[in-house]
């Protein structure tokens, strides 16, 4: 069940993550509609021409060879990318930005917290004020939205309509404070994912899958590969080590994209880096269909240097990411007459 301290410092941005009841289901549902199947062909065409605007933002930016942070740039692309497709035109572009801003500053904010999960939320803690700030920040974005579609009713197929209209099977709808719940929750599991996955790039999922660790409380007594655990207690799924096990891959740590190939066998579950089971991710098709449209909108217009090093050294937090920056050198490709491939000077 997903429940337990760990899911303490995270609750305090998105409400409860438990997904043991009635609530979860229907949201789940709306969430699932709403970034996969049909869903994604409607939309496609509103994300790509947002895509399009934010990269020749980006490029701007970085016209005269600036270097750029590609962690900050690659998260303006994608909040503004899930801001358009989830909240349509109830968000401009510069709402969307700060909204943004808000959410990276929670994450990071959360950090210390996470380390220390067990301290109870009333122990003032590192990193408490600025949390406390930017989910301020967000609550005043948010509640506008969400008070305006509760006055006026569904009109849409926005995140906020489709929450308003849904039921949970004893029909009853969502509270004022679920549907901000329900909303930052969306953004929270759709934006740190796919922006830090666009700065190791997506090749690299398996060996730094963001999300590193899912925990679990557990619901009945069991032996989990000759390892009794208790009711009640807490065990911890990590992706980070479980695709790189070596009773599941052929030489682990290196990158060999083919193994990724359809067709190629690997036992279920080997590859975590979406979950699994109840909770695996919804926005897996939004991800894919999202990280296709910038990577295409990015290498058609520019030739991308990265300066230096990438960073393999992971950082954790609530999500896996880079410790260092990723910068990079963007010229456009008339300028350059390139093919727009990505290269590295160091
Ligand atoms: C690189 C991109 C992404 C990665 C690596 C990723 C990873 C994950 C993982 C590991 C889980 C399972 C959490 C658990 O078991 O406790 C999850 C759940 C979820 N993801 Fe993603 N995700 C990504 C992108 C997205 C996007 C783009 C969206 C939405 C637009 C999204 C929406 C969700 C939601 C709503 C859940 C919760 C499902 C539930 O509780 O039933 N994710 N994601």
């Amino acid at each position: 069940m997903r429940e337990g301290w760990l899911w303490r410092p995270l609750s305090r941005l998105i409400g409860d993550p438990s997904g043991a009841d009635e609530l979860w289901w229907t949201k789940r549902e709306v969430f699932a509609r709403l970034v996969s199947g049909p869903s994604i062909r409607d939309f496609a065409d509103e994300m790509a021409a947002t895509i399009s605007t934010a990269v020749a933002e980006m490029a701007a930016r970085g016209r005269d060879g600036r270097a750029l942070d590609a962690g900050e740039e690659m998260a303006r692309i994608v909040y503004r990318a899930i801001t358009r497709v989830l909240i349509g035109n109830k968000i401009t572009d510069e709402q969307a930005d700060r909204l943004g801003a808000a959410l990276r500053t929670t994450s990071a904010s959360m950090r210390p917290r996470l380390m220390f999960p067990f301290v109870p939320n009333a122990v003032p803690f590192a990193g408490d004020r600025r949390f406390r700030r930017s989910v301020a920040g967000i609550d005043e974005m948010v509640f506008p939205i969400v008070d305006r579609a509760r006055r006026r009713g569904p009109d849409g197929r926005d995140i906020v309509s489709r929450l308003l209209e849904a039921r949970t099977s004893d029909g009853r709808g969502f509270t004022r404070q679920e549907l901000r719940d329900g909303m930052v929750s969306l953004f929270v599991a759709g934006t740190e994912t796919t922006t830090i996955a666009m700065t190791f790039l997506w090749t690299v999922l398996r060996l730094y899958p963001p999300g590193w660790m899912l925990p679990r409380k557990v619901v009945d007594d069991d032996v989990i590969g000759g390892a009794p655990v208790k009711a009640g207690g807490l065990i911890v799924m990590s992706p980070y080590l479980t695709n790189r096990l070596p009773e599941l891959w052929d030489r682990p740590e290196e990158f060999a994209p083919s193994r990724h190939d359809p067709g190629a066998q690997q036992p279920a579950f080997s590859y975590l880096t979406f979950g699994g089971g109840p909770h695996a991710c919804v926005g897996k098709p939004f991800f894919l269909a999202e990280v296709q449209l910038i990577i295409a909108a990015v290498l058609s217009t520019l030739h991308v240097t990265v300066l230096g090093a990438p960073s393999a050294r992971p950082q954790l937090g609530l999500t896996l990411r880079p410790r260092e920056r990723t910068m990079l050198r963007l010229i456009p490709r008339t300028a350059t007459g390139g093919d727009g491939r990505v290269s590295g000077d160091g």
